[in-house]
């Protein structure tokens, strides 16, 4: 049985887990939730990389995780090259997935990418498309507050609905792909869908079927277990991380890095 580990600014790279126990029930998971500092989105490179290292750290020399799941483009974008230097165990992003996804998916090559202003600069995903078929036009709109909206449970309110519209309206109408580059954007994936009507990606499945490349097979005697901790908020991300889960969660340990 491995451990996995995966970590997040909060309960986005749930949407990551839930996919990653479809093909891995019986592992060891242990999920970490920033959600006292999130959104990472706003935040500088280095602040990004400075806390994604504490938690990479509690990871692998606490819970001794065999793999790491960087289940957040945001930390992906900044710096995932600077977390596989420092450990010497496999670790995946999200972007990968993403875009070995939509290369396959796109028909008229314009591409639309929702993402936090952190991962919008980092140009990480017009870049890696682009390294796939050279002619992508790529078009990111940044989406600031809709992490915190979302970390705050998505209402179907007036307000909300104006804001994600806004962002989406941004976009060219002649896309006629989608990519989730924030892995809280598919937990509002019916509300995207009322105003794109094209394929939507969401990194999660890609994500997990990476794994397999570094993952042996499961143990099928054993049933695997998931911790959860999180930096802030309990209740909150307990509620939602159900939601997403389907699933009832005995225990989410708070704690301090
Ligand atoms: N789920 C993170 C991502 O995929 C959220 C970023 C944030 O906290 O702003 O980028």
């Amino acid at each position: 049985m491995k451990r996995i580990g995966i970590f997040d600014s909060g309960v986005g790279g749930i949407t990551v887990l839930k996919e990653i126990l479809k093909l891995f029930p019986n592992e060891e998971i242990i999920y970490f939730g920033d959600n006292l500092n999130a959104p990472y989105g706003d935040r500088g490179v280095s602040e990004i990389i400075d806390l994604s290292l504490k938690i990479t750290d509690f990871l692998v020399y606490s819970e001794k995780v065999d793999i790491i799941v960087i289940a957040c483009n945001t930390v992906t974008g900044a710096g995932i090259d600077i977390i596989k230097e420092k450990y010497k165990i496999p670790v995946i992003g999200v972007v990968e997935g993403a875009v070995k996804e939509t290369l396959k998916i796109t028909k008229n090559n314009k591409v639309g990418i929702m993402a936090t202003t952190a991962t919008v600069k980092s140009e990480v995903y017009p870049k890696r498309l682009k390294e796939g078929i050279s002619e992508i036009e790529a078009y990111q709109v940044n989406c600031p507050g809709l992490v915190d909206i979302i970390e705050k449970g998505w209402e179907d309110t007036e307000e909300n609905f104006r804001v994600l519209e806004g962002y989406l309206n941004k976009l060219p109408k002649d896309i006629d792909s989608l990519i989730l580059g924030c892995t809280h954007y598919p937990i509002i994936l019916d509300e995207i869908k009322k105003y794109f009507k094209g394929n939507v990606i969401d990194p999660a499945k890609e994500t997990a079927l990476s794994l397999q490349e570094v993952l042996e097979l499961n143990d099928r005697e054993k049933v695997g277990k998931i911790k959860f901790y999180v930096s802030g908020e309990v209740e909150k991300f307990r509620e939602i991380s159900e939601k997403i889960l389907d699933l009832k969660i005995e225990r989410v340990e708070k704690i301090k890095l």
